[in-house]
């Protein structure tokens, strides 16, 4: 998969890109990431990529025209685009069955916003999705892009060294994870639970799914609503079948 960020600040974003899954998904050939600095396609001599908005209010919009001329960059000497994202806090609210979507695609292109947003007319020609990754506001759209990158690199084949572990992440089937241990058993009195040391695999996945569902009842009861009910008797382990 290839991805293009687009940032008034690119060095934010590419810091972070040579860490971890993103720098294994990299390495690996599963993943190609590209930043643009948007003040490269400025107009003017003083590469000013912002101005202040019309009608007056606080905070400066990004200017169209180095963000178009950047889209015509990209586009001019590239595969076929799939998905062109703005990331903003007024877009539809991040999901793992949005990641797992986007993952699939060949190619992405992703534009953080800054300062107050982006000039309207590039969202309403330029953009085909808008997302945010929560209900708060950032600073600009650097740190949700890595966020997405993240969540789709790590579902691309191989990235990850144990190829079942993000099928059974939290939000993978809509149940929370299970609580996980690793050696000593005994830590200062604390002691791993018994059954995960039986070495009864039935057992062990038994435990683990009434855990799972257990969380999601205490922590997320909106995530159990939501869910099919087909899904939901499945992981009660009420299913007939
Ligand atoms: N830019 C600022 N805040 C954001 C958010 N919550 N999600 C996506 N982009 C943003």
């Amino acid at each position: 998969m290839r991805v293009d960020i687009i940032s008034a600040l690119p060095e934010i974003v590419r810091g972070s890109l040579q860490e971890s899954i993103l720098g294994r998904a990299q390495k690996k050939g599963e993943l190609e990431v590209h930043v643009h600095d948007l003040r490269d396609y400025a107009t003017d001599k003083y590469k000013k990529v912002d101005d202040y908005p019309f009608g007056g209010g606080a905070g400066m919009v990004l200017k169209p025209e180095p963000i178009a001329a950047c889209f015509e960059h990209i586009r001019e000497h590239q595969a076929p685009i799939d998905e062109v994202i703005f990331l903003t806090p007024d877009g539809e609210v991040l999901t793992q069955a949005i990641v797992n979507e986007l993952s699939l695609k060949n190619r992405i292109v992703m534009l953080a916003g800054h300062y107050k947003g982006v000039d309207q007319r590039i969202r309403d020609t330029e953009i085909t999705r808008e997302i945010s990754i929560g209900d708060y506001v950032l600073s600009g759209g650097e740190l949700p892009a890595l966020v997405l990158v993240d969540a789709i690199a790590r579902l691309l084949p191989g990235v990850l060294g144990d190829a079942t572990s993000a099928l059974t992440d939290s939000f993978q089937d809509e149940l929370l994870d299970a609580p996980t241990f690793t050696r000593p058993a005994d830590f200062n009195g604390m002691k791993v639970p018994n059954v995960l040391l039986s070495g009864d695999h039935a057992k062990i996945e038994a435990w683990r799914d009434a855990q799972r569902m257990e969380k999601t009842k205490r922590r997320r009861p909106d995530l159990l609503h939501s869910m099919p009910s087909d899904d939901l008797s499945d992981a009660k382990g009420t299913k007939n079948t």
